[in-house]
């Protein structure tokens, strides 16, 4: 049976009032959808070690299992569907005049569940880069023989997605800070809150005045300083924002 959700009164007027949202998107969001989250319980940094599969080095060493790694997961991920909480994103998105999604996910689930208005701050697992050259490249051969296949440029193929140990992409990140210091209310969803610098980002809106929101099934680090936990699954509590807005006359 899943609790009650309740907003606050300060949080429904704030839902009401804001035109510049903000919502940061972790693992948790798409929990419910069937992708493990990293550091749950049973989470993917319980059974693999980032140092071998999610570093430069880890490539470098081996690969062959880092690529395979990444095929494993985004098979899983191209069987799974966007839930009620990437849905409801995409609607808020809608609703709200000035809107940014920042995700750290690279599953691709915001933009199948139609969100537009988003920057990915890790990458995307669907995209490839060269490792050398580092050019992006959609047109390899997924049954090469090379594994991992090749660039035209004669490198190793990689996704594209942020390694440990890698900065992050320049144009995602300002965007994500610029939005996050305009913010007037800001959702922490479903993440942790402990990678920067996509963790410094409720802090910063928060310095900057913004209403903090964090959506999330446990407390985290951000918890202590956020104006409003809504303690919960991130598909059960996000549709109740949504229907408290169309009630409310946004749509
Ligand atoms: P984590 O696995 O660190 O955290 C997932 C969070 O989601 C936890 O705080 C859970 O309590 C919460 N959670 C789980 N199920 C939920 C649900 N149904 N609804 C709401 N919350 C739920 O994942 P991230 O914070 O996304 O980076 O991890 C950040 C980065 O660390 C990832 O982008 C990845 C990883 O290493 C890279 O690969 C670069």
């Amino acid at each position: 049976m899943p609790n009650r959700i309740s907003l606050s009164p300060t949080l429904e007027e704030k839902l009401l009032s804001a035109k510049k949202v903000v919502i940061l998107s972790g693992a948790g969001v798409s929990a419910e959808s069937g992708i493990s989250t990293f550091r749950d319980k049973g989470g993917l940094w319980e059974k693999f070690k980032p140092e071998d599969l999610a570093t430069p080095a880890a490539f470098q060493r081996n690969p062959k299992l880092v690529w395979e790694w990444y095929a494993y997961r985004r098979k899983k991920i191209q069987s799974v569907k966007p839930n009620p909480a990437h849905v409801a994103i995409a609607r808020m998105e809608k609703i709200f005049p000035e809107f940014l999604l920042v995700t750290q996910n690279v599953d691709n689930l915001h933009q199948k569940a139609g969100s537009k208005k988003l920057v990915e701050l890790h990458g995307n697992i669907n995209r490839n880069k060269c490792f050398s050259c580092e050019k992006i490249s959609s047109n390899f051969k997924p049954d090469s023989k090379t594994v991992p296949p090749l660039c035209p440029c004669g490198g190793y193929l990689r996704p594209d997605v942020v390694w440990f140990g890698e900065l992050l992409p320049e144009n995602a990140l300002e965007l994500a800070q610029r939005a996050s210091l305009e913010a007037e209310l800001f959702f922490s969803v479903g993440t942790s809150a402990l990678v920067y610098p996509a963790a410094s980002l409720p802090f910063l809106a928060k310095e900057a005045g913004a209403f903090v929101v964090e959506i999330n099934t446990g407390e985290t680090e951000i918890s202590p300083a956020v104006d409003e936990l809504l303690l919960g699954k991130a598909g059960e509590t996000l549709p109740v924002i949504v229907e408290f807005l169309k009630r409310n006359g946004k749509k």
